[in-house]
């Protein structure tokens, strides 16, 4: 019987025998145990002991002969390997006959890898990118690489515009550092449309926005001449907020389906999916999509829907009570990976910041709806303080648009966080001065500012 023993002695001391081994034997399970058990391979080990192997009918066997072809980095089989790269029928040993290509990073492949750039597998062409990166400087790679960036495949397209620099990615030094915000915006809740206030705050000032805003027609602070503009109006908030935003950082969004109910007993009440609806508005204008995570509420906090059907139990009526809201979690597109992000801070912010025991693991988040005397729809301040300290570092910037009560105040103010409000309506301002009117020791005091007022404040500070 073979064991990894002997394949190993063969290949040190007895090469014509493996080779010999390789070509006579019919059994495909022990090829391909020669072949997973290589490993490094010996000076002058012959890569032709191998072709005869290439039209094998298993595609395992098939992608060890390549990749150990590409092991050898011999340029005698750059057709060979071009060759599998376009035609053969299982798409990862094609994949791995590109990847062997660009191995040899020889200038001798970069027609071959360049022709492979219209593959019609987008991870072909990413191996093919890769071994021509290698070659970057050369002006016929350059072009070639360049004429991908509005090539179909958004992967493929992120690749070449960070590597080129494409969409005016070269920003970073007009800002202030990373970390810090300005100081008119810290601690302060403004009196107005959020579209309003926006319009003054500087491009990158905010490092984390948390947000649950207006129902669409369900309450009466939200109404709204149709879904359609509601959907506008939430788009044009989103879209400002992402100018605000700190490259790399996150957005929150807390949405459910709304329910508007029937007019008579001869209509229907009709559903309207809002996270649904607004996500491909949020992708478009350049939020990337990170995360889910399901805010699920006790049954008995709910309104019952359930009361008609458990009478008739007739199918196609069924209305299940929802439980559940969602918290869609975006972060503003970048080429830079959190890791940028993390490295702009302190090492000693970075240390303090970190999140506790008992964090939450799955994106199934179970908390108790809270009740507010003043405002009907408030954020529960667990659900603040989660998002606070998995999605921000102490004294950043927490902002919320559609401030209500101002929960995200609150906790940012236990969290150590700077916060920034906007609320529209007086009532619900002045319910979030009760809480973040009081002096703190721990923090710069809250300032509760007119439209007019935040105005001039950022007009003086610019
Ligand atoms: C769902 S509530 C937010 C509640 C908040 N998360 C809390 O914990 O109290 C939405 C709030 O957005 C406010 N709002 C609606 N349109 C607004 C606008 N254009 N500008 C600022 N606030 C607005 C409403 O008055 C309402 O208080």
């Amino acid at each position: 019987m073979l064991t990894k023993q002997t394949v190993e002695d063969l290949k040190k001391y007895n090469l014509s025998t493996l080779y010999q081994l390789l070509r006579d034997t019919k059994d495909n399970r022990e090829t391909l145990f020669i072949l997973e058990n290589l490993g490094h391979l010996p000076v002058g080990f012959d890569g032709d002991s191998l072709l005869h192997l290439l039209p094998n009918s298993s595609d395992q066997i098939r992608l060890w002969v390549v990749k150990t072809l590409g092991k050898l980095k011999n340029l005698k089989y750059l057709d060979v390997l071009f060759n599998v790269a376009q035609s053969d029928i299982n798409s990862m040993v094609r994949r791995e006959a590109v990847s062997s290509i660009g191995r040899m990073r020889t200038e001798d492949a970069i027609d071959s890898l360049i022709e492979l750039l219209d593959d019609s597998d987008p991870k072909v062409v990413l191996q093919a990118i890769r071994g021509l990166l290698v070659f970057k400087r050369k002006s016929q790679v350059d072009i070639a690489l360049r004429k991908l960036r509005r090539h179909p495949n958004e992967i493929i397209q992120s690749v070449i515009s960070k590597e080129f620099s494409i969409n005016g990615n070269h920003r970073e030094a007009k800002q202030v550092p990373h970390p810090l915000s300005p100081d008119f915006m810290k601690n302060v809740v403004v009196l107005g449309d959020v579209r309003d206030v926006l319009k003054c705050v500087p491009d990158e000032a905010i490092h984390l926005t948390f947000t649950s805003p207006p129902y669409y027609n369900a309450r009466d602070y939200s109404i709204y001449e149709s879904y359609e503009v509601y959907l506008d109006f939430l788009t044009e908030v989103f879209r400002e907020v992402h100018r605000v935003t700190k490259e790399g950082r996150f957005f929150i969004l807390n949405t459910s389906p709304v329910i508007v109910p029937r007019v008579s007993r001869a209509h229907s009440s009709k559903r309207y999916p809002i996270p649904f609806d607004i996500h491909p508005r949020l992708t478009k204008m350049g939020w990337e999509f990170i995360d889910d995570i399901v805010w699920a509420k006790p049954e008995t906090s709910v309104k019952n829907r359930n009361a008609g059907f458990l009478q008739h139990r007739k199918p196609l009526g069924y209305k299940p009570n929802p439980v559940t809201e969602y918290l869609m979690v975006y972060r503003k597109k970048t080429d830079k990976l959190l890791d940028w992000n993390i490295h702009q801070y302190a090492h000693e912010t970075v240390q303090h910041s970190k999140v506790k025991d008992g964090y939450a693991t799955s994106n199934l988040w179970q908390i108790d709806p809270t009740f507010d005397r003043v405002h009907s729809a408030v954020f529960p301040i667990e659900l603040c303080n989660r998002v606070i300290s998995y999605y921000s570092f102490l004294g950043d910037l927490v902002f919320d648009p559609f401030g209500g009560s101002g929960t995200l105040g609150r906790a940012a103010e236990n969290l150590e966080r700077h916060f920034f409000l906007t609320e529209k309506e007086e009532r619900y301002f002045e319910r979030i001065r009760q809480d973040l009117g009081r002096e703190s020791l721990f923090r710069q005091p809250a300032r509760f500012l007119s439209l007019e007022d935040f105005q001039k404040l950022a007009s003086q500070s610019s």
